[in-house]
């Protein structure tokens, strides 16, 4: 590809100026300066600096203002081709719309894929994302998608735990991620049976896996409106769990409800990374995604990372 320069070059998107930071400080690297231009009319004008000839990460989650992110995100990769650099890589480390990567319903598109064509159309020649609610999301994008996840920076943060501590899906979609951090914390895993009957509104309806006595700690993908992990602690409850139990996520996003339904569950430790900003009306730790995406960038670009 001719790439003469290893060192990246990092453009940040304005979602999450704290973890573009980071990554180019344990890259040793300085950020590319990009401007928001902000119309009347609502309409986003980036501008980025100089990427000319060089291999470009542009960061940009789309968590929070969905629409008004994954705009500038699109902008800022056309921005970067149209400015001459040799190659762009979408640095996503909350990639929406992923939870729409089947039709589910009569007269629905696929989210997921039209979003992966946005992104490619504006000039993403790679995609990194960290677990992405759907591993579809590779064979959606034609083009290479770096899929990394934070699993093992959170299972850190969770350590130790308590010895009678149960790993819990709170949904079929998220056995796998719980079997992870089982590989990590040696510890038996529950799923719950759960059915989506709204965005808001979900029913927990059967939990296969003991819990009785043990203290749950309930990993998902995502929270959103809380409603998942809510409806898993009252069914482990119900199933003679302890009532405190441990969360954690790798994409907070606390929409809506989500900060009183945390106010109310008695959730001892919430762990999130710093994909999305959490509120700050939510109690939780947030594991920085810093080295995962500073040690992913050096070495798609070939460069070493400090971290
Ligand atoms: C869905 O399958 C995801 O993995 C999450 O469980 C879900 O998006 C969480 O949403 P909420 O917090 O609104 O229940």
């Amino acid at each position: 590809m001719g790439i003469e320069n290893a060192v990246p070059r990092i453009v940040p998107g304005s979602a999450n100026p704290t973890l573009a930071a980071r990554v180019c400080a344990l890259l040793g690297i300085e950020q590319v300066a990009a401007a928001l231009e902000r119309f009347p009319d609502g309409e986003l004008r980036p501008a980025v600096g100089d990427v000319r000839d060089r291999d470009v990460y542009v960061l940009g989650t789309t968590g929070g203002h969905v629409h008004d992110q994954l705009m500038e995100l699109l902008l800022l990769l056309d921005a970067c081709r149209r400015c001459g650099a040799a190659r762009v890589t979408a640095v996503v480390p909350y990639f929406a719309y992923a939870r729409q990567d089947r039709r589910t319903g009569p007269g629905q598109g696929i989210g997921a894929k039209v979003v992966a064509d946005l992104l490619v159309g504006a000039g993403a020649q790679r995609l990194v994302v960290v677990d992405p609610h759907t591993q579809a999301l590779a064979a959606m994008v034609p083009s290479v998608v770096e899929t990394v996840s934070a699993v093992d920076t959170l299972a850190a943060a969770l350590r130790p735990v308590p010895p009678d501590a149960v790993l819990v899906a709170p949904d079929l979609g998220a056995a796998k991620l719980a079997e992870r951090y089982a590989a990590h914390l040696d510890l038996p895993v529950a799923v719950v049976r759960k059915t989506r009957l709204s965005g808001t509104a979900v029913r927990a309806e059967r939990l296969a896996g003991d819990v009785a006595g043990r203290h749950p700690i309930v990993v998902d993908d995502m929270i959103s409106t809380g409603g998942t992990v809510e409806a898993a602690a009252r069914l482990c409850a119900d199933a003679g769990a302890t009532e405190e139990l441990t969360v954690a996520a790798s994409h907070g996003l606390f929409c809506g409800s989500a900060p009183a339904v945390f106010g109310e569950l008695p959730v001892k430790r919430l762990l999130v990374t710093d994909s999305v900003t959490p509120p700050e009306s939510v109690p939780v730790r947030v594991c920085s995604l810093a080295p995962l995406l500073a040690d992913t960038i050096a070495r798609l670009s070939g460069m070493r990372s400090r971290s």
